[in-house]
């Protein structure tokens, strides 16, 4: 086996294609969604019964229908402490935070928040505590 000198490259800039070594892009935007879970008898609340897998699975499609997939990445979270707000959604680099998000939201935040930079007024979190 012969190892390909990746001198100047970091781990997180390189993947397997084909069985070469390829340049993997950095995402310029990241989409959080809080997908945490608690026990039933919780006193807290939680976003995922509040159908947060599916809001990521709508962000995932979504992104991958624009052909965004090699600037967005779309992560799985736990607890981004606005529990009483979820599904809790945000929005990196822009620092949006968006509250009580529905797959109906989806397409619009992308639409908005990443291809125009803009934020979608009406789910915008309220200013609320850290959880
Ligand atoms: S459980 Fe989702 S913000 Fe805390």
């Amino acid at each position: 086996m012969r190892l390909i000198p990746v001198a100047d490259k970091s781990p997180c800039d390189l993947s397997l294609k084909n069985n070469r070594i390829q340049p993997m892009p950095k995402p310029q935007f990241q989409i959080l969604v809080c997908c945490n879970e608690r026990p039933p008898d919780a006193t807290k609340p939680c976003c995922a019964p509040r159908g947060a897998m599916d809001v990521y699975r709508r962000f995932k499609d979504s992104v991958r229908r624009k052909g965004l997939r090699d600037q967005v990445m779309t992560v799985r979270t736990g607890c981004l402490k606005h529990c009483n707000q979820g599904t809790t959604v945000c929005i990196w680099p822009h620092n949006l935070w968006y509250s009580q998000v529905t797959v109906d939201d989806v397409d619009e935040i992308v639409e908005r928040s990443l291809e125009e930079g803009a934020a979608v007024e009406r789910l915008l979190m309220p200013d609320v505590p850290w959880q």
